[in-house]
């Protein structure tokens, strides 16, 4: 099978002129003239007519137009003013692209106010398109954008393409040009509700969202989202956010929905859907690769093509594809040394070319790289300017000097004004700046949030609990000061919080009063990450006491210990106490309220209130009960009591791995890098992908999520047409109470020429609500795009030939039944031509190259250590302190070696060194080994990167790293094994 390349009208269709504006028709009425026509293998469009260009001098027009294919018959030119209509038709043979004049004399409309309506007629392909004229000059619509363009002088341009700040905390607002129709649009953050100064409506996450595995539902907050800005005349909101949570200690991963690229595309294609149909415009960010917070305005993503292309990119391509959304956002770090915001091949070859992209896109707050290289590049607005005059005025100048093309800011223009003209921004708006049907919105986010929560664990079935009268021992400092989003851009002000307490009050449990005043006055956790200063982040948790506790567990029925931990835009988390792991106070108080507990006789439910995964499996034996209820809006007690209580069966999915350590994880050494680069090692083997192929145990896989009933999978059936497949299972619930359950289907590849992870997700589908005994076939269509796998060498995707297993399970652990089908040839699915700038050349993992662990006592962790200087506040012994967050660093000079010195304490068998740091010097530096501290031998040359991880086979007291170089040098860790 052939793939036939899908052709581009994104200029036809920007130029293409429709009755609209003078009539007060709504844009998006227009969307069946657009419309592309599939038909087997074939892709046939309607026919487009295009204005070129319309001008009217003293008495007569000269109209130029086009049509997109090859038309012969007749033109009608109407010009129509309030007083007025003149009709001219003119027989006309042309070919698609080639475009014809019309002239005719026109006294009465040359400089008043007049509509243009051509239209053709004469095959069965036909079309028409009109503009309005104001004093001459044509009127921004969807279908005058190039004559609108044509219009606006160089200052005008520039001034698009640099956005503007904007009032009410929102993001952004653009230029106006009020003798061209052309109004404002205002850009505000999401993606959990709209972030402005005043209290709207905080959704659940986007982790949550993906837990919940149904598109619809998430159309379904979106759509209230849309409804929430168009209140606050806001066009354009700035998510989703798509980055796949590469890194469980990822800061923003609260925003983004899932470690799989084909999960996160579905999601950010119903988001987007939902969102776009009320006339807001989405914005995909942050393209790409944009995986941590750590260094994220400058590290550069050392990662291969087919990485980037089939994990980081990929869910770009099926939101593209699927829900065509307005905008898109480049993002702050590099790829391969490179701005994201200034990669032409990234931008213009692969988002607008291959993926067909035909919104604008604009470039994270204050981005890196010129503004001349992002229009070059196909970025076409500067977003976040410290100064909007003196930027505006630069792209002037550049244009002047022909650092930027004209033609490339034209295109800017033309992008942002075609989306400018669909927006909500073109109607006689009138904001309310009031929140609309909230008890509604609310309700949505209640059970929205209900379907999200995954539950982890439920021996014994301790859940639902009863609440006939029923009293609670609450634990925890966020049962009473519940997290309901992450901070950062993605924070949504909300007018109240359900907390845990309150939720739980609601559904009529008593809270036990002697526990509950524990906590009065508990502290919030502090809105920034601290692990440096505070590692253990034992302050935000109260020290309980065993007498009270068990006096507690005499009184209540239930204990409940909220665990939660506060996540943010800037910052990633860390492998530490009181982050990944408990902190003390955390993990004395799960201990002791389960010993009290469970020596009653009473059940201990633990809840999880993170944006990340967190390690579960030292403690979880203790807990009877697990819930992670993530942060899922600001309804989140209410949800949460439903999930308890069993009003809502719990249905939700892990859209990520829980590792046991997270030195399990994949990139566990090379995350989160240094300022300079950060290496992506796992390369395809991302997320469940790594654990699954390298047979890793996990805590709770990927898909992973239990129910109050339980369900059988059968009939699972796998049909093809034409390349195309049909997975279908029936799915029954055999258990006693009614719930949901999304079955997932996945493919498993031949190693061919390109090896792959023993088992992908391709598709998956969620049941309605199944009473006990009833069942449902649910089924999903694979495509190409689902086994095409990218090969670097000759820039194609290709489906391999050879025997493909298809696989349906309850998670990707849980597989309940498989059928292997046989492809005999290979698929040449996209031919792309253009390979782009990642790098193809350093360590991955592979099958044959499994992760190698760096393990054993590091034998340098705070010993003493000797350093030629130190820069102020940048210590020495933060080289040896265990933390990758400190440093040591120094400046070196050509005139003198910088160096450190750890000392061992005695003569040691020394196996290994590897050094963590960051330094702008070139070059190779050395490793000394020394029994005294006076006689050194060298024991290696090594070139720098950002981890060095150097073999040694000998032993001594002393390790010394030197090297003379000039520049700056930092160390955040040496250790030695
Ligand atoms: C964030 C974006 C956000 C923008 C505007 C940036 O710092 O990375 O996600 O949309 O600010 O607030």
């Amino acid at each position: 099978m052939v793939f036939t390349k899908k052709i581009r009208f994104a200029c036809l269709v920007l130029a293409t002129i429709f009755l609209c504006s003078c009539t007060g028709q709504s844009a998006s009425t227009l969307e069946n003239t657009d419309t592309t026509v599939q038909k087997g293998e074939e892709i046939l469009e309607t026919l487009k007519l295009n204005i070129e260009s319309f001008k009217a001098d003293k008495d007569k027009y000269t109209a130029k137009l086009a049509f997109d294919r090859d038309f012969s018959g007749q033109v009608t030119v109407l010009l129509k003013s309030e007083a007025n209509s003149q009709e001219d038709k003119k027989d006309i043979s042309a070919k698609g692209g080639e475009s014809f004049e019309i002239t005719a004399s026109a006294p009465q409309f040359c400089n008043g106010d007049f509509s243009l309506i051509v239209s053709a007629e004469g095959t069965d392909m036909q079309d028409s398109a009109s503009v309005k004229f104001k004093n001459g000059l044509p009127q921004l619509s969807v279908d005058s954008v190039k004559l609108v363009a044509d219009e606006m002088t160089l200052q005008e341009k520039a001034s698009l393409f640099v956005a503007m700040g904007a009032e009410r905390n929102m993001a952004a607002t653009t230029y106006v040009v009020e003798r061209l129709g052309l109004p404002t649009i205002h850009m505000a953050d999401g993606p959990a509700g709209l972030r402005i100064d005043t209290p709207t409506v905080g959704y659940p996450s986007g982790t949550n969202l993906a837990n919940t595995w149904d598109g619809e539902l998430v159309k379904k907050i979106t759509s209230y989202m849309g409804d929430d800005c168009k209140s606050y005349g806001v066009d354009v909101l700035l998510s989703p956010g798509l980055n796949i949570q590469k890194n469980i200690l990822g800061g923003r991963n609260f925003e983004y929905f899932s470690e799989d690229p084909y999960l996160t595309g579905m999601m950010a294609a119903s988001y987007t859907s939902g969102l776009q149909s009320t006339g807001v415009g989405a914005c995909l960010k942050h393209y790409a690769a944009n995986n941590q917070e750590s260094n994220r305005g400058s590290y550069s993503a050392q990662v291969t093509e087919r990485a980037l292309r089939e994990i980081y990119l990929k869910a770009f391509d099926y939101a593209v594809d699927i829900s065509s959304p307005y905008t898109v956002m480049t993002s702050y770090n590099r790829i391969a040394g490179t701005y994201t915001s200034t990669m032409k091949d990234l931008i213009c070859d692969i988002l607008k070319d291959e993926f067909a992209f035909d919104g604008f896109v604009m470039s994270d707050w204050g981005a890196g790289g010129g503004k001349d290289e992002m229009i070059h590049a196909g970025n076409d607005m500067y977003c976040g300017s410290p100064d909007v005059a003196k930027d505006v005025e630069a792209v002037v100048d550049m244009v002047r000097s022909r650092k930027i093309k004209m033609e490339d800011l034209d295109r800017c223009c033309e992008n942002i004004l075609s989306v400018i003209a669909k927006t909500n921004a073109m109607t006689q708006r009138r904001p309310e700046y009031e929140v609309q049907n909230k008890e509604e919105k609310l309700q949505a986010v209640r059970s929205v949030g209900a379907e999200s929560m995954v539950l982890l664990k439920n021996d014994t079935q301790t859940l639902p609990l009863s609440n006939d009268n029923k009293e609670i021992a609450l634990f925890g400092n966020a049962s009473y000061v519940t997290e309901h989003c992450g901070y950062g851009a993605g924070y949504v002000v909300v007018d109240h919080v359900v907390h845990v307490k309150e939720g739980l009050e609601n559904a009529s449990f008593t809270i036990n009063p002697k526990i509950a005043a524990l906590y009065d006055g508990c502290k919030r956790h502090p809105h920034v990450l601290t692990q440096e200063a505070n590692p253990i982040n034992d302050e935000f948790e109260i020290v309980l006491d065993e007498r009270t506790v068990k006096r507690s567990a005499s009184e209540s029925d239930y204990a409940i210990f909220t665990i939660s931990r506060m996540t943010m835009e800037g910052a990633d988390h860390a492998d530490c106490k009181g982050d990944f792991s408990l902190n003390d106070r955390e993990r004395n108080a799960i201990k002791i309220i389960s010993d009290a507990f469970h020596a009653e006789g009473k059940k201990f439910i633990v809840l999880i209130n993170t944006g990340n995964p967190i390690e579960v499996k030292s403690w979880a034996d203790m807990a009877d009960a697990i819930v992670y209820i993530g942060l899922s809006g600001e309804q989140i007690g209410n949800s949460t009591a439903d999930i308890l209580t069993g009003a809502v069966n719990p249905s939700g999915k892990l859209a990520c791995t829980w590792p046991i350590t997270y030195g399990d994880t994949a990139c566990s050494e090379y995350f989160p890098g240094n300022s300079e680069i950060s290496t992506y090692y796992d390369d395809i083997y991302v997320g469940y992908r790594y654990y699954t192929t390298f047979d890793i145990d996990t805590a709770y896989e990927f898909g992973y999520g239990l129910s109050y009933t339980q369900f059988e999978y059968s009939d699972f059936q796998v049909s093809e047409n034409s390349g195309k497949y049909t997975l279908s299972v029936k799915v029954t619930n055999i258990g006693s109470v009614s719930g949901r359950e999304t079955a997932q289907f996945y493919v498993s590849k031949p190693d061919g020429k390109n090896e792959h992870p023993v088992i992908e997700l391709v598709g998956y589908a969620k049941t309605p609500i199944l009473n006990a005994g009833e069942d449902a076939v649910v089924s999903v269509n694979v495509t190409e795009k689902e086994l095409m796998t990218y090969f670097t060498a000759d820039s194609k995707w290709i489906v391999e030939k050879g025997e493909y297993t298809f696989s349906v399970g309850a998670s990707v652990e849980d597989i309940k039944s498989s059928t292997k089908i046989t492809i005999n040839e290979e698929i040449q699915v996209r031919d792309v031509e253009n390979a782009c700038t990642p790098v193809n050349d350093f360590e991955i993992i592979t099958k044959d190259n499994p992760k190698s662990t760096i393990s054993g006592e590091n034998l340098a962790l705070n010993k003493t250590v000797y350093v030629s200087g130190e820069e102020a506040g940048y210590l020495a012994e933060y080289a040896v302190d265990g933390s990758y967050h400190t440093r040591w660093s120094a400046l070196g000079t050509t005139e003198n070696f910088y160096w450190i010195t750890v000392d061992l304490g005695k003569i040691t068998d020394i196996d290994r060194v590897v050094i963590r740091w960051e330094s702008n010097t070139e070059g190779e530096f050395s490793v000394m080994t020394s029994n005294d501290n006076v006689t050194w031998k060298r024991a290696k040359m090594c070139k720098y990167e950002a981890i060095n991880n150097i073999q040694l086979d000998t032993s001594a007291r002393y390790v010394k790293i030197m090297n003379k170089a000039t520049g700056f040098f930092s160390i955040y860790s040496i250790e030695i094994f």
